[in-house]
């Protein structure tokens, strides 16, 4: 049976490809969705005028897990300005905005409409251009678009293949400025792209060396890049390791710790990559008592044993002051709350059958 590994998004990494953005944009009009803080901070909006010879529009104001209403105002504005293309330059909320921004600018409906399915995006509607300004989502590369919902309490996501964007264009320079506690959470959410997407049921050979090499590059890179923002090496590895994890989990998807995460978020402002690495451990844990293949391969590449590796991943999170069991965030809803979203799809989607017994003793081993 042929291996399938879909890798849409053509990319241009590099230290400073910021600096040729003329040369991988289309000509005509663009309309530039920015951020909140990341855009104020780089002064993103003079940066990308001084090196892009084209008409620019602006959105600006992409808070961070964006809302329905955010994404909903900006599609109106790019149905209205109506550029050849959009340029999204920001953190993950900004360009998973961008992107649902762009569907909805063409082809009309709500938020909701293709979330639930009654609506099918038939293409990614404008063209999205994307530049990271923090590795960890890859939303660069993926064909997700995540947004925050408030009457369902939960972040939900739209996936599509049509959504991939037209051109990711990576420069590890972008993040130097990140500071520690956006470096540690940025960094555990590649990390946990990659292990779930390890042991996702879509997972193949070819997704899994992905996977395996991002694993190794965090464990290398994120702690020195947290306390050595400046280090080039160290950004560039963590960078690496966001793209090749991103290559990986946008066609396998994700499993139940990024489900587990969303709640924890919603309700405590926790920031995503370290809502996702409290169940890893747990998560892990599960898997290696069920027999999961490739575990022990998983946990030597984080330099790690199967044994050691829950207490090795816990020791690396403290020393980048993150949180490491629920009750230090506070969180108050417990199992029940988590396992009242829509985890379902999440919790299919490992190597092995992971029941709700399963989903619940992870949850309350965190
Ligand atoms: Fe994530």
């Amino acid at each position: 049976m042929a291996l399938d590994l879909d890798l849409r998004t053509p990319i241009a990494y590099g230290w400073n490809v910021f600096e040729e953005l003329n040369l991988h944009v289309p000509e005509g009009k663009a309309m530039l969705v920015l951020g909140r803080g990341s855009a104020r901070a780089l002064d993103l909006e003079s940066r990308v005028r001084k090196v892009l010879r084209r008409e620019i529009d602006v959105f600006q104001g992409v808070e961070p897990n964006p809302s329905v209403r955010t994404v909903m105002e900006g599609s109106e504005t790019i149905r209205v300005s109506d550029p050849k293309f959009i340029l999204a330059v920001g953190g993950g909320s900004v360009i998973d905005a961008a992107k649902f921004m762009a569907v909805l600018a063409r082809h009309g409906g709500e938020v909701m409409d293709y979330i639930t399915g009654r609506l099918t995006p038939p293409d990614a509607g404008y063209p999205v251009y994307a530049v990271p300004t923090t590795p960890g989502t890859s939303s660069e590369i993926t064909p997700f678009s995540i947004v925050t919902v408030p009457e369902e309490r939960n972040k939900l996501g739209l996936r599509h293949p049509s959504i991939y964007p037209a051109k990711a264009i990576v420069d590890p320079e972008l993040t130097v400025s990140l500071p520690r506690d956006q470096t540690a959470s940025t960094g555990f959410d590649i990390l946990s792209h990659a292990m779930e997407s390890y042991w996702s049921r879509n997972a193949n050979p070819l997704s899994r060396q992905l996977c395996l090499n991002s694993v190794r590059l965090i464990r290398k890179h994120l702690k020195n890049a947290y306390e050595d923002g400046a280090s080039r090496p160290d950004r560039e590895g963590v960078s690496l390791a966001s793209i090749f994890a991103g290559l990986s989990f946008s066609n396998t998807g994700t499993t139940i710790c990024h489900a587990i995460s969303y709640p924890i978020t919603v309700d405590t402002g926790l920031p995503h990559g370290m809502a996702c690495a409290l169940s890893l451990g747990p998560t892990f844990e599960l898997l290696v008592e069920k027999g999961a293949d490739g575990m022990e391969e998983l946990a030597e590449c984080f330099g790690s044993s199967q044994d050691s590796f829950r207490e090795d991943l816990i020791e690396m999170m403290r020393s980048m002051n993150v949180p490491t069991d629920l009750d230090a965030i506070g969180f108050k809803g417990g199992a029940e709350r988590i396992m009242s979203t829509n985890i379902s799809g999440f919790q299919r989607n490992f190597t092995l059958d992971i029941n709700s017994d399963d989903v619940r003793r992870i949850i309350e081993d965190m």
